[in-house]
């Protein structure tokens, strides 16, 4: 077992063929143009002009000016050989306020995007929702709201209408966990909430969303309907260097716990119909059941083509009798979320590759019904423009060592059909702002010139040999 979780030294590592090379976007992040042919209103936009809620006071008004660039990015993206290009689209755009009227000028806009990208060889990987709920719909409870549900498999149909016959794979919602947990369980991120009745509400009907969403695409002929998740390996400091080490059952426990908060709480409902026991418990004790009805599991699990991994690092715990739970995860009292003891990124992150293998084979073990696509992988660091270059040789390091983890999964057995580097921009990086770069491409804020960072041209490579060199 432990080869499994060694990344192979030298040799050429190729991805089996037909692999899916590419990069992520998503539309607050990038677009601007806030006000522009009859956007509607976000939380984001809401959230980021209510001051001393984002780092610098920054907002999404400009962000990348996508919206107005979106050829010259296109043209990056075949500069660079991207085959997939992940991008969201903005609920507001298509519907101003969440439901009812259609606002043409946002699907004109789209739909001029699917051509550039189509024209390029580039194939456009949809988001349908990733974090810009329409206010007025908010203002109605927002995703504690049942009927949210219902409105966002409208707006799937809507916007599958005009894109399906040019756009194969959809993503219905991006990382439902982070909406919850950090929109409305702690109020780090719009819509602003800090309450887990709220929290557990929401995240139930995002997964209804997803599953009322994954249905209206299927019946209007959807090629590939994914759903993306923020999925992290829990395990203990132990076992992060020695994933054979001895683990006590007070360990193994807290693993088990904060597994299925982060990871099964989602995992189990769209995969196998059934939300682990363990999670029922502590939204019984937060927020009750009563919004949990029958019949809801069953339009949750539908049929996915595509799970969606998003993977930045793991998370490490250990049972430690008298520790306060987490504020992100209620229910954990008594268990110690630690430190992975690895390089960090700017975010603070830890830099551990051998993560994505163990979670990448965990999932094809424990879900093999589904194949795997790594919707997100990526890092923020401290990037210096140098004349006309960015040596970002920490990013490269990172992706080479995330890309060489999951060629091991391969290996093991995953089923792993494509990788998407997070992100293709420096852009919005919600709560952060702009003070965090994740992109291959450098984006100068004030001028809007973008600037292709090494990491950029490494990735091109990597395309181009479909896979990694000695
Ligand atoms: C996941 C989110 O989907 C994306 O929007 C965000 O920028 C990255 N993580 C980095 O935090």
């Amino acid at each position: 077992m432990t080869a499994m979780f060694t990344a192979a030294a030298g040799g050429t590592l190729s991805f089996p063929g037909g692999f899916v090379w590419g990069a992520a976007t998503a539309a607050y992040q990038i677009e601007g143009a806030a006000g522009e042919d009859g956007r509607g209103t976000s939380i984001w936009d809401v959230f980021t002009h209510t001051p001393g809620r984002v780092a610098g006071g920054h907002t999404g008004d400009v962000a990348c000016d996508h919206y107005h660039r979106y050829r010259d990015d296109v043209r990056l993206m075949r500069e660079l050989g991207l085959g997939a290009y992940r991008f969201s689209v903005a609920w507001p755009r298509i519907q101003p306020t969440g439901s009812g009227p259609v606002n043409a000028a946002g699907l004109d806009f789209y739909d001029r995007l699917v051509d550039e990208l189509l024209a390029a060889d580039v194939s456009p990987y949809v988001t349908l929702y990733h974090w810009d709920l329409p206010q007025p719909l908010e203002d109605r409870g927002g995703w504690t709201e049942r009927d949210t549900a219902h409105r966002f498999a409208d707006y799937a149909r809507i916007v599958h209408d005009r894109l399906g016959d040019r756009v194969g794979t959809w993503i219905t919602v991006n990382e439902p966990w982070v909406v919850s947990v950090l929109g409305y369980g702690i109020g780090a991120h719009a819509p602003g909430r800090a309450s887990w009745r709220d929290a557990f509400q929401a995240s139930h009907h995002l997964l209804l969303a997803h599953g009322l969403g994954a249905r209206a695409l299927r019946d209007a002929g959807a090629r590939e309907i994914a759903l993306t998740l923020n999925l992290a390996p829990v395990t203990t400091p132990g076992r992060l260097d020695d994933p054979e080490a001895a683990l006590s059952a007070e360990d193994a426990a807290a693993v088990d716990l904060v597994d299925c908060l982060i990871n099964r709480q989602f995992l189990d409902p769209v995969l196998r119909g059934e939300y682990p026991a363990a999670v029922l418990d502590v939204v019984e004790r937060a927020a009750g059941l009563g919004h949990i009805r029958d019949g809801d599991l069953e339009t949750v699990n539908q049929p996915l083509d595509l799970l969606g991994v998003n993977y930045y690092n793991p998370c490490v715990v250990s049972a430690e009798p008298g520790e306060p739970a987490n504020p992100a995860y209620p229910g954990t009292e008594g268990i110690r979320f630690g430190d992975a003891y690895a390089p960090k990124t700017a975010m603070g992150w830890p830099i551990v590759p051998t993560g994505l293998t163990r979670l990448l084979v965990r999932l094809s073990r424990d879900y093999p019904q589904v194949g795997l696509l790594v919707t997100e992988n990526g890092a923020a660091f401290e990037d210096t423009v140098s004349g006309e270059h960015v040596h970002d040789a920490d990013r490269i390091a990172f992706l080479e060592g995330h890309l060489r983890a999951a060629h091991t999964a391969v290996d093991a057995g995953a089923d792993l059909r494509g990788y998407l580097v997070w992100s293709l921009l420096d852009n919005f990086e919600w709560a952060e702002g702009y003070g965090k770069r994740f992109g291959i491409v450098h984006v100068d804020f004030d001028t809007q010139r973008r600037l292709p960072k090494d990491s950029a041209l490494w990735y091109r490579d990597v395309i181009r040999n479909n896979g990694l060199r000695a």
